[in-house]
């Protein structure tokens, strides 16, 4: 059975030994500063950082070798020389002062072990393994990168009755791009701000699955909006987000695809400053882009097309660059294909043009429908085409494998 007792050491401003100044010591000499401790480093050579620390007076150095006294004062002791007699010259001194020591080069005669740590903010996660650190440093990398994306239980709790006047500091506000639907595309710090949320201000777009992942004391609020329905006007979104921030909470503010992607994010964050709100937005996968290569449509392809354009189907098309090399995007506004097509052509692109409108780009109802500018409107209509759905316009669309299915006379194309 192991004799070894986890704790954590609050060295700040107590004395700590580091005997040896090599590559270790000045890892760990680094390690203790970051903490706070005072650092003596007993040795006659060190590396050229330890120099630079002495210099700015951070560490005391003891430029000789190791000598009985040297340990005087210190709650710590790191011995490191890469000389095993002199790290078992320091142990023993150490044993006999009751101090506790780490010695590199024996676990045996050590009377402390440096555990592999993994930190986040203010979590701190130490790993023992026997005596195997490599062992160690491999859970520790898992832990870290488990931390990392959000897949941990990060959030703060609480305790019962602490009221927003308790609390510590005020709440912050992240806007966080969701990407399309699909859970996996959130990034990384987008899921580890969510998994510290206490609040999370959704939408109807974005990967809503991860909703499913929160605790069940954090408050989800449905700001989903729907075609031509909005049962949370954006001005009381701001207002939400402001009133939890202010009440200490932390706020995700959950949108679809990017925040600054026709999501009224720059208004959100606008309100989070004026309010005094600390405000940090998480780019997302935007649809505009991602929706497309979900059924193989690059947005630009080497000699097909060499720029694209992104804008909502409602707004005015006829002055955006024309021709088939430049890839039209468009969002919102399915049920405006007919005007928008005819838009296009009457400024002058080819009623030919390819088009394809993505329809709920990976989720369950993911469908592809083709057509040209011409005749895009009849067969969207004819699929009975919903929204959320993309609309491609361009040469590009011809790359879709649904494509050829389509010129051989098929129809719309889901999700197999
Ligand atoms: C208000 S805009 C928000 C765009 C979002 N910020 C983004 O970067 O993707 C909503 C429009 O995005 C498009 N959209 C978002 N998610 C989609 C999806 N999974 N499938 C198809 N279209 C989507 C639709 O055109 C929808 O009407």
């Amino acid at each position: 059975m192991s004799d070894l007792y986890p704790l954590g050491l609050r060295v700040g401003d107590r004395l700590v030994v580091v005997v040896g100044g090599g590559p270790v010591a000045t890892r760990r000499t680094r390690g203790l500063l970051d903490a706070g401790a005072r650092v003596r480093v007993v040795a006659p050579d060190v590396t050229d950082d330890l120099v630079a620390l002495a210099v700015a007076d951070a560490v005391e150095h003891v430029a000789r070798a190791y000598a009985p006294g040297d340990l005087d004062g210190a709650w710590l002791v790191h011995a490191a020389t890469g000389d095993p007699d002199v790290d078992a010259a320091v142990a023993a001194d150490a044993e006999s002062s009751r101090t506790f020591c780490v010695v590199a080069s024996d676990a045996e005669l050590a009377t402390a072990w440096v555990p592999a740590v993994a930190r986040l903010d203010d979590v701190v996660m130490s790993v023992h393994a026997g005596r195997d650190p490599r062992r160690a440093t491999r859970l520790r990398d898992a832990v870290a990168a488990s931390l990392e994306a959000g897949e941990l239980p990060l959030r703060r709790v609480r305790p019962a009755g602490t009221s927003s006047a308790d609390a510590v500091r005020p709440g912050r506000v992240a806007l966080v791009g969701g990407g399309p639907a699909a859970p996996g595309l959130v990034t990384a710090r987008g899921r580890r701000l969510l998994a510290s949320a206490d609040v999370v201000v959704v939408d109807r777009l974005g990967p809503r699955g991860l909703l499913a992942t929160l605790a069940d004391d954090v408050e989800v609020i449905d700001v989903g909006k729907t075609a031509g329905n909005h049962p949370v006007p954006q001005e009381r979104i701001n207002e939400l987000l402001v009133e939890h921030a202010l009440a200490g909470r932390d706020v995700v503010r959950l949108k679809g695809g990017d925040p600054y992607v026709f999501g009224r994010g720059g208004e959100e964050v606008a309100a989070c400053r004026a309010a005094g709100i600390e405000v940090e937005v998480v780019p997302g996968v935007t649809s505009a882009i991602s929706v497309p290569a979900a059924v193989g449509i690059p947005v630009t392809h080497r000699q097909v097309a060499a720029g694209f354009s992104v804008l909502t189907a409602h707004e005015a098309v006829d002055d955006v660059p024309g021709g088939p090399g430049h890839t039209l995007v468009l969002l919102m506004g399915v049920t405006r294909l007919a005007v928008t097509a005819e838009a296009l052509v009457a400024a002058g692109r080819p009623p030919s043009t390819p088009v394809a409108v993505v329809e709920d780009g990976y989720g369950p109802r993911q469908r592809a429908t083709f057509g040209t500018l011409g005749d895009i409107a009849a067969r969207a209509e004819a699929a009975g085409v919903r929204p959320p759905a993309v609309t491609v316009v361009g040469d590009v669309v011809r790359l879709a494998p649904g494509w050829a299915a389509h010129e051989a006379g098929g129809g719309p194309v889901s999700k197999v």
